[in-house]
């Protein structure tokens, strides 16, 4: 029977730590030493499984998703999310959720988001001033802030929903830094001295949030009971869902969904737009193509022109290809034991899939650490060669609605400035939290106001 090669023992503290601060080195390194499927033994008999190989990924991501839970996996994000998010469930409860939740990020819903997309970033956009460097990843986060608290909590929003965005903001701010993202790993440091202390300061304010996350479904159940029909939003969707037995949520499982929504559908965007930005200005030439294919649109803004525009597509898929946000799949636990390639995985082990080394695969993309979006123009990649929203009955509930809030925002912000990059070194992905983004130094400048401000 062939064995999957041992790269190490997890219980490390060495090797936690590397995967943690530097995680892409870590991961160049044992795929360079191990090859494409390698393990780290937890405990006896325990492994977690890492793949980059295209056939184990096929194998894994359309075996019967029952053979595989997530939720348990992902236990540890429970502090933030909640016992009840979709990311914490498995088996029928997590089927029932994204079965629920899943027309609300596509087909007409997606579409009209996009007026609101485009009025948010100019309004963001808005205090951007010519000569005026800005600090690039926070401008992109409080439009996908915005975004993310319009389309769950409805078009109202704005003004009440203040105080919740700013105080979702700092307390993703105490993790924004390899250092300060050791608070979620160990769980040994999560302890509370005091408002001061970093964990301290998370508790107060994760129940701040939650008090008036709850008196917002207060609120909410009183309207709805009042006007049975308002229910456009997220909020109200899960307010009035009911279970195959007639049963509603609880306010508890509506608050950490809500919670799961705001986090993982704004700050994976904003670190993607951020590169997004980057990229397009670090290359000349990439930029006078896309002005190039973005000039032909006129002022036509609909959904369906700019979702067709070959080039940004492109942009965006490297962009996403070169530094995934996410740079591993969540894990899947099998219940029973189960074979992928012929190497048998054991019930309860983990396996995973590196999207980061699957992404530099010299195999599928030569000379990967080049950004090169031609490769998306002259090449098709099957959903197991290129993966950065995941795959199978876990991938990204939010996908396309972060495409097309990646292409709205681009178009809207080059239409009315000329940016440059403050600083033209290379930039390398830091992590922030349990994803990668651009550093917080990521600068970049207004040299000219093509269209002028509120145009
Ligand atoms: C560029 C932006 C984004 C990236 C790169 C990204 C990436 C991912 C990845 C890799 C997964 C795990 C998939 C797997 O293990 O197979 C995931 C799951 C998820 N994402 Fe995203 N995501 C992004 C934006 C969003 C947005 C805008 C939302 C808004 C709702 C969202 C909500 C979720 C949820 C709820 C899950 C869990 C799905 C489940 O367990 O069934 N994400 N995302």
């Amino acid at each position: 029977m062939k064995s999957i090669p041992v790269a190490g023992n997890n219980s490390s503290l060495i090797l936690n730590l590397h995967s943690i601060l530097r995680p892409l080195d870590f991961m160049e390194k044992y795929n360079k030493q191990y090859g494409d499927f390698y393990r780290f033994i937890e405990k006896k008999n325990l492994s977690i499984n890492i793949t980059s190989n295209p056939q184990a990924i096929r194998e894994i991501l359309t075996m019967d998703s029952d053979v595989f839970d997530s939720g348990k996996a992902n236990k540890s994000l429970s502090f933030l999310l909640g016992d009840n998010s979709l990311i914490l469930l498995d088996g029928k409860d997590h089927k029932s959720r994204r079965r629920l939740l899943m027309p609300y990020f596509h087909g007409k819903f997606l579409e009209q988001c996009s007026q609101k997309i485009i009025s948010i970033t100019n309004q963001v956009s808005d205090r951007l001033e010519v000569n005026q460097p800005f600090a690039v990843r926070p401008l992109m986060q409080e439009i996908t802030l915005k975004v993310m608290l319009n389309l769950v909590f409805g078009i109202d929003s704005e003004q009440q929903c203040q105080r919740l965005s700013n105080l979702l903001v700092e307390l993703l701010e105490i993790f924004n830094s390899p250092f300060k993202s050791l608070l979620i790993f160990f769980p040994i440091l999560q302890k509370d001295w005091g408002k001061y202390s970093p964990w301290g300061n998370f508790l107060s304010l994760k129940a701040e949030i939650k008090k008036l996350i709850y008196q917002k479904i207060k609120e909410r159940q009183k309207l709805l009971i009042k006007e049975k029909s308002k229910c456009q939003d997220i909020f109200g969707l899960l307010i009035l869902a009911k279970d195959e037995n007639g049963a509603g949520m609880t306010d508890e499982e509506v608050h950490d969904e809500l919670i799961t929504l705001l986090f993982a559908g704004h700050e994976t965007t904003a670190s993607a737009l951020s590169w997004l930005f980057y990229w397009i200005h670090y290359h000349s030439e990439i930029e006078d193509k896309l002005r190039l294919e973005t000039s032909l649109l006129g002022n036509v803004s609909d959904y369906q022109t700019i979702n067709n525009l070959s080039y940004l597509n492109a942009l965006i898929f490297e962009t996403l290809r070169i530094y995934p946000v996410v740079v591993g799949s969540f894990a899947r636990i099998p219940n029973q034991d189960t074979y992928i390639m012929g190497y048998k995985i054991n019930k309860n082990d983990y396996l995973s899939i590196s999207i980061y080394n699957l992404h530099h695969r010299e195999d599928l993309y030569p000379n990967s650490k080049q950004f090169k979006p031609e490769r998306f123009l002259e090449t098709t990649y099957s959903p197991y060669e290129y993966l950065p929203f995941g795959g199978g009955n876990r991938r990204c509930l939010g996908s396309a609605l972060a495409l097309l809030e990646m292409k709205l925002v681009t178009v809207t912000i080059l239409k009315r400035f000329k940016l440059v990059l403050t600083n033209n070194h290379s930039l390398y992905p830091v992590r922030r939290g349990i994803t990668l983004s651009p550093p917080a130094s990521f600068r970049m400048t207004v040299k000219n106001c093509v269209l002028g401000k509120n145009s």
